[in-house]
């Protein structure tokens, strides 16, 4: 069962964040800025095995977090959450994210899941690696004009 997240929930998503993203983990007081701030939409899996956390504004909702943890993967987690955020953004014309270029897990789960590479920055993370920027359309795409890789 996916649900949105709690303060109740904040010791076990902060180990998990340590554990899953080491340097570039987010500690309590950033979780609790992600479950409470605005445009902020923050699920969990009921067991706490995955979290998924998006920002929208305007018509951009950025994917800021997927993660499951390491025992539970490759059974559809990560896409169950991604859907549950997808869910309500219709309005929307993309879904934005950074991943390294390294994470080859996150890269071939983002491709699987329709996201392409739109750009590159260079020395994004802590150990100066680069991010891919990687884009999924969303439905308002079309309606707004905005322009598509189809275009
Ligand atoms: C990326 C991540 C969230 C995927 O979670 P998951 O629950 O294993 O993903 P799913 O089971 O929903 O995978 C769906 C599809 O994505 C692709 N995929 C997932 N993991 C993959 C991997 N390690 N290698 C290649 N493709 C992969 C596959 O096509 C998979 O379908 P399949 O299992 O039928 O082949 C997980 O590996 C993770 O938590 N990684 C560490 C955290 C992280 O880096 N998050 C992203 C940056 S915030």
């Amino acid at each position: 069962m996916i649900r949105p997240a709690t303060l109740a929930d904040l010791p076990a998503l902060t180990a998990l964040e340590a554990e899953l993203f080491g340097p570039d983990a987010w500690n309590e007081v950033l979780l609790r800025q992600e479950i409470e701030g605005p445009g902020r939409r923050f699920v969990v899996t009921d067991d706490l095995a995955g979290y998924a956390v998006t920002m929208s504004a305007g018509d951009i909702v950025d994917l800021l977090r997927i993660a499951v943890r390491p025992d539970a993967r490759r059974r559809g987690l990560a896409s169950q959450l991604l859907d549950e955020v997808l869910v309500g953004t219709d309005d929307a014309s993309r879904m934005l994210l950074e991943v390294s270029v390294s994470n080859a897990e996150a890269l071939g789960f983002y491709v699987a899941r329709q996201f392409s590479v739109i750009d590159v920055r260079p020395h994004y993370y802590r150990d100066g690696s680069e991010a891919l920027v990687m884009c999924r359309w969303l439905p308002g795409a079309a309606r707004t004009g905005t322009a598509t890789p189809h275009d």
